[in-house]
């Protein structure tokens, strides 16, 4: 079998996954990266389980092609709903028993649950991620302790999608999943903020917690321990490690338009981003 080196693949629906990246890229700048948006056929978060399972499959094949030994599914809905699923039945029949794929749900779990005093968490996540049950399950596994109360966001990705996040009509809508949230368990102190998304409008939840007198409410994005626990399972796995290209490149493609690409991705990357082709063929 030849072995081949190549770039770390991260997945997203969309742009949301830029936010993963971004922090992924700034720990570990030194390997090659591409990032593969699916923007054509976002948002996923409203899709039923076999149609992300599809599309998720089809990316991550994808990026194989594209020479990339491993794959992050830097995207809530994608890796709960495909990622088992690719790992357990679609990667042992590529033939290439050392191709990877990694989700954000795992790393997640193990930073919340260290965070939390209380150990109960709030999840607020799109429809898709909080019907799986997928942190859930995750949690019974590693840490039964913790009680987890989930709300779906379903109107939040479009609104962040088309730049409303400042809006009066975008405040009120995160209150209300808020409190709901919080009246189901008051004991919550520590929220996960389960989709990609959702970092985009970190100080508006911010806002929102000191309007309902919880200041004191831990808010965890996913970036930073997505990227420490992959930079830990690279140290762990040099069979995976010494497979990754290292000459700093980051090449973009989406599946979307290109104008619109550009422009969005910068609000989640905070940097210029040069697309590099919108022809993806699944
Ligand atoms: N990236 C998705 C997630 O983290 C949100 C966008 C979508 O619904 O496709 O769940």
């Amino acid at each position: 079998m030849i072995v081949n080196h190549g770039p770390i693949g991260v997945f997203d629906s969309g742009f949301g996954g830029l936010s993963i990246f971004r922090e992924i890229h700034k720990l570990m700048p030194q390997y090659d990266y591409i990032f593969l948006g699916d923007n054509g056929r976002a948002p996923y978060g409203d899709r039923s389980f076999e149609v992300v399972y599809q599309f998720t499959n089809q990316a991550v094949r994808r990026l194989f092609s594209m020479g990339c030994p491993l794959v992050i599914l830097a995207c809530n809905t994608a890796s709960a709903r495909a990622l088992r699923n690719i790992q357990v039945n679609d990667l042992p029949k590529l033939g290439d028993p050392t191709k990877r794929v990694l989700g954000v749900i795992r790393p997640t779990i193990e930073r919340c649950a260290d965070l939390s005093y209380s150990k109960h968490i709030g999840l607020l996540a799109t429809q898709a991620t909080v019907a799986s049950r997928s942190y859930e399950m995750e949690l019974e596994k590693s840490h039964p302790e913790v009680k987890l109360t989930s709300r779906a966001c379903p109107r939040w990705v479009r609104l962040i999608e088309q730049g409303l996040q400042d809006t009066p009509e975008m405040h009120d809508i995160v209150k209300e999943d808020i409190e709901v949230m919080y009246d189901a368990d008051p004991e919550i102190d520590t929220i996960i903020l389960g989709c990609t998304h959702y970092p985009l409008i970190t100080s508006l939840i911010q806002r929102i917690l000191q309007e309902m007198e919880h200041p004191e409410i831990i808010l965890m994005p996913q970036g930073r321990p997505v990227a420490y626990s992959l930079k830990d399972y690279l140290f762990r796995h040099p069979e995976v490690e010494t497979r990754l290209t290292r000459r700093g490149t980051c090449k973009f493609y989406t599946s979307g338009t290109l104008t619109n690409f550009d422009h969005l991705a910068e609000l989640f990357l905070g940097r210029n981003v040069r697309v590099q082709a919108n022809h993806i063929e699944w």
